[in-house]
């Protein structure tokens, strides 16, 4: 039975997000750079920054937004704008050596990860209004309700629980309902729980998330495997705390088809609808602390610098890399690496950087003989069709960005290899947080019948390795250190192999054995023993670009935390860190739904002094 959202189709917050912020209102919001006080300064206008912006100018303060970046639909047009392009936008190379995308992309390289052949790789982050959100690939879901016990449990507060957090997921997105004319695709539909998204007016948030409206006919097979495999469809879909078995996912995509970030939903409202001042290409180089509160913020823009102060607080936006790094260069961290730079200890804070977890995945890949996502667009001779689609009715392969996704915990079978060590770590999460991500990709095809190169991925969702960020100097215009530490713990290494295999059993299902062509692609059949696995998972691992907790929140500052509940940076006072890093532990799967509800919940915790 397919569920339906009714009535919730008008909103109050709904906007134009066909071109996002328009010319006129971004210069009239641009202030001269020169020094100013507001009552709240934003650093960094990304996922969380702009979130949280967004509602303390709502209430009438005065706010400013300081991001390094621009407006991504002048600066980068389609590739941004077209989910059916979030799979090929140049940034995501993630090798040493990668096509150079300023506009984009703070282009940031990794130190050589020890865990995974020395590799260093390209890791993205979005240097533009919309941060990650206007770079990512827009899946959409939220995690388990343990999850938010853990984080609960964790933080030293119930307010992180599913039931006092869903409030603000409900806040912060709209769902459209699934447009099944234009899917065309009887043999994938799916039900879900319309309960779990916002019903009514006015609290309907900015960001719009949908359905794809195009279904990748390789996507629909995975999809078959993985059911094969024991990943029945979740009817309720990913949105309701359950994380098990599979489903295509919500997106975050307008109902006009175009990217929704936080860029073109809180900020195209904010522009609209408040007095929020956004200093674009303008780069924050230190907090600024008086007597152990935060006063403002210094800036520069275009080579002049300046300061911002604040009447209230600042909010460090900048991200999983990028927050750790302005803290410390503003004298927030470990003691001991601020004074070797001569950096003014202002908080000592041993977890300052701690405690990088980033989830890697990686791929086993066959032909297929289905048409996908990558065929499509690759095709010549379907170019045309295809953008027709699009502009005339925000349907065909551009509308989408992929969208199959499924999640276990590895079965009884897949587990009999694992050390003691590694059993009583799994044991150690909570009992509904799935171990493993399934993605469905395509690649175009190669010929010789193999319309597709289908790519199935497996994701380990919650690494037991550790990695850091770093300072290499006080400088902010010197790039953050950073190392991911991949398959630094043999833990991950185990449930990584594991994991392959499970993609390997998925591809030998009986059910898909009616598309498939040829033998393995990639990595092919010389790789087979566990150890020649394992080798290969290090040579050719990467990031699914969810990395995080480098300033976590808890309760004991000398044990590593940096924030607590409220995200107040500890022995400080006047600010705040709203942003990926302070994730006290890797979500399972995908983050952004989790950090537009965070930002919304600081944001009333500071508007209602609770
Ligand atoms: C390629 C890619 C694909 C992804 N795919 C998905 C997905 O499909 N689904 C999902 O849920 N998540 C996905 N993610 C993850 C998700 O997008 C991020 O976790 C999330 O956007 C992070 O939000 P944030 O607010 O912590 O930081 P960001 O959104 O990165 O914001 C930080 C902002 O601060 C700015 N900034 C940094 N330093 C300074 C400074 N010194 N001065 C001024 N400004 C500064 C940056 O330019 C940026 O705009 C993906 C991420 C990437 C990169
Ligand atoms: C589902 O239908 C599509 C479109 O007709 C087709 O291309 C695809 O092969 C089908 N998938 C399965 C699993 O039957
Ligand atoms: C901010 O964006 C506007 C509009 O794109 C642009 O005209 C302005 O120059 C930008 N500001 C800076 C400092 O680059
Ligand atoms: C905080 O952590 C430190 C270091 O682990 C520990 O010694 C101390 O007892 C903890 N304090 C509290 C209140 O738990």
């Amino acid at each position: 039975m397919m569920l339906s959202i009714g009535a919730a189709a008008v909103l109050a917050l709904a906007l134009p997000v066909r071109s996002g912020p328009t010319e006129s209102t971004v210069l009239s919001s641009f202030p001269a750079p020169a020094s100013a006080s507001y009552d709240y300064v934003v650093v960094g206008g990304g996922t969380a920054g702009l979130t949280i912006a967004a509602r303390l100018a709502a209430s009438g303060s005065s706010v400013a937004v300081v991001e390094a970046g621009g407006f991504y639909e002048t600066d980068s047009s389609t590739i941004s704008t077209v989910p059916g392009y979030a799979f090929s936008n140049p940034v995501l190379a993630p090798v040493e050596f990668f096509p150079p995308f300023p506009l984009l992309d703070w282009e940031l390289v990794s130190q050589a990860q020890t865990g995974a052949a020395n590799r260093k790789v390209h890791y993205a982050a979005g240097k533009t209004l919309g941060g990650g959100s206007a770079i990512n690939t827009m899946a959409y879901h939220r995690a388990t309700k343990r999850t938010h016990l853990r984080w609960a449990d964790v933080a030293g507060h119930l307010s992180y629980t599913w039931d006092n957090m869903l409030p603000f997921f409900l806040k912060s997105a709209k769902l459209t309902p699934p447009d099944w004319l234009k899917r065309a695709t009887p043999n994938a539909t799916f039900t879900y729980d319309p309960t779990v998204f916002c019903t009514g007016l006015p609290i309907c948030g900015p960001l719009q998330v949908s359905y794809a409206k195009w279904v990748d006919p390789t996507n629909t097979w995975f999809s078959v495997a993985l059911e094969a495999i024991g990943m029945a469809q979740n009817l309720l879909g990913f949105n309701s705390g359950s994380l098990s078995g599979g489903a295509y996912t919500t997106e975050t995509i307008s109902p006009d088809a175009i990217r929704s970030s936080s860029e073109s939903s809180y900020l195209a409202w904010a522009l609209q609808n408040t007095q929020l001042k956004v200093y674009n290409r303008t780069l924050a180089s230190k907090i600024l602390f008086t007597s152990g509160k935060a006063t403002g913020v210094s800036v520069s823009t275009g080579g002049a610098g300046y300061a911002l102060t604040v009447a209230k607080e600042v909010i460090l936006s900048a991200g999983t890399f990028h927050s750790p790094q302005l803290l410390m260069v503003s004298g927030i961290g470990p003691q001991a690496k601020l004074q070797s730079l001569d950096i003014p200890v202002i908080s000592n804070l041993p977890g300052v950087g701690q405690n990088l977890q980033d989830p890697i995945f990686f791929s086993v890949q066959s032909g297929v003989k289905t048409p996908s996502l990558a065929s499509e667009l690759a095709d010549p001779a379907r170019q045309s069709t295809i953008q027709q689609q699009y502009d005339s009715s925000d349907a065909g392969p551009l509308s989408s960005a992929g969208g199959y996704i499924a999640f276990e915990k590895l079965p009884a079978a897949s587990r009999q290899a694992f050390s003691p060590r590694t059993a009583s770590l799994l044991a150690g999460l909570p009992a509904d947080v799935p171990e493993i991500e399934y993605l469905a990709g395509s690649f175009a095809g190669t010929g010789n019948g193999v319309t597709t190169v289908g790519d199935l991925s497996a994701a380990v969702l919650n690494p037991f390795s550790r990695g850091s960020v770093t300072i290499s100097s006080a400088s902010i215009t010197d790039a953050p250190v950073i190392d991911m530490g991949w398959l630094t713990d043999p833990a991950d290494a185990e449930v990584a192999v594991a994991a392959f295999k499970r993609l390997r059993q998925a591809w030998a299902a009986p059910a898909i054995s009616s598309v498939k062509v040829g033998p393995e692609i990639r990595p092919g059949l010389a790789v087979q023993s566990d150890a020649d696995i394992l080798v290969w998972i290090r040579e050719n691992a990467i990031q699914i670009w969810h990395a995080s907790a480098t300033n976590a929140m808890g309760t004991n500052a000398t044990a590593g935390a940096v924030v607590d509940w409220r995200a107040k940076v500890f022995g400080v006072s006047g600010l705040r860190v709203v942003d990926a890093s302070i994730l006290p532990f890797a979500l399972p799967g995908h983050p952004q739904a989790t950090i537009y509800a965070l930002a919304e919940k600081i944001a009333q915790s500071i508007l209602t002094g609770s």
